[in-house]
């Protein structure tokens, strides 16, 4: 088995390929679908670097695996379905949580599915699935988002925003139904009991001070080094930490945009909807004051 990343340097995105050398088996986790929003334009040069890989090594993907709805860009799996139209588009069977909790946020049509059909497949907690000679297991890691998975394949995990490297620490868990307690829970129980040696492919990389782009750890680095959640914090500490330190960030560039593409399983509408305050609630509470005399 092996692993070929790709790095959307505008949302800090890691796209990863992982195959069978030769055996034609491949699964694509991550995609990103560039997005300029001054221009609310979408483009494919990130989905083409992928689209070339898999072509020039004669690759099919069984799946895109998605590890979470995205709230940072727009999922690429789409296009890359259309080019590879025996793929499954696959994601977290909690993913209609979410669906129910954006359906009202953004005003979707009453016709809206919440029941993840627009999905091909809805994993579920320690399922085990066959893509060719590949085998992989879902594994539930909730917090970041309710729906977020980590993909195993034998030593390699790939963790979506739920562990980062080191030096960056752990997703965010300020989205909606997103929670620091549960992700403390899927980190120190679910990914740190397995074994020290497992390699760890991280989501994003923003290469905190200026360092070379890194996205490959160990489980046991981050038990020992993992800047917000070393092996032995206790909960009450990195959740305080972790919500004090949400309450500073700003929204990701791409949040209203995204989100609604992802809950999709992004299918690019028409036209994107844009509600105003709802993430946000101290400008909210500023508009219930009523106009300035
Ligand atoms: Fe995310």
């Amino acid at each position: 088995m092996k692993v070929e990343a790709f790095y959307d340097e505008r949302t800090g995105t890691l796209t990863y390929v992982v195959f069978e050398p030769g055996k034609g088996d491949a699964v694509v986790i991550d995609p990103v679908l560039d997005y300029d929003p001054a221009a609310s334009a979408t483009s494919y040069e990130s989905v083409n670097r992928v689209t070339r890989f898999l072509r020039k090594h004669e690759l099919t993907p069984h799946y895109i695996l998605e590890t979470h709805a995205h709230a940072d860009h727009l999922s690429g799996s789409q296009v890359l379905k259309r080019r590879f139209y025996t793929t499954q588009i696959a994601i977290g069977e909690r993913i209609t949580e979410v669906q129910r909790r954006f359906k009202s946020i953004f005003g979707l049509p009453e016709h809206f599915p919440t029941d993840g059909s627009q999905f091909d497949r809805l994993f579920t907690d320690r399922e085990i699935v066959r893509a060719g000679d590949l085998e992989f297991e879902v594994i539930n890691t909730p917090g970041h988002t309710p729906a977020c998975v980590t993909y195993r394949f034998g030593d390699a995990i790939f963790t979506g925003d739920t562990l980062f490297m080191p030096d960056m620490g752990t997703g965010r868990c300020d989205f909606p139904a997103g929670s620091a307690s549960d992700l403390y829970d899927s980190i120190t129980e679910r990914l740190y009991s397995l074994p020290d040696e497992t390699r760890v492919f991280v989501g994003h990389d923003y290469q905190p001070g200026g360092r070379e782009l890194a996205y490959q750890t160990t489980i046991g680095a981050e038990k020992a080094e993992n800047t917000q959640l070393p092996a032995g914090r206790d909960k009450k500490t990195f959740v305080e930490f972790r919500e004090r330190r949400d309450a500073t960030l700003s929204a990701p560039k791409l949040l209203l945009q995204s989100v609604q593409v992802n809950v999709d399983a992004g299918s690019v509408p028409r036209f994107l909807r844009i509600p105003i305050n709802v993430f946000r609630p101290d400008s909210a509470e500023e508009i219930q004051l009523g106009p300035v005399p």
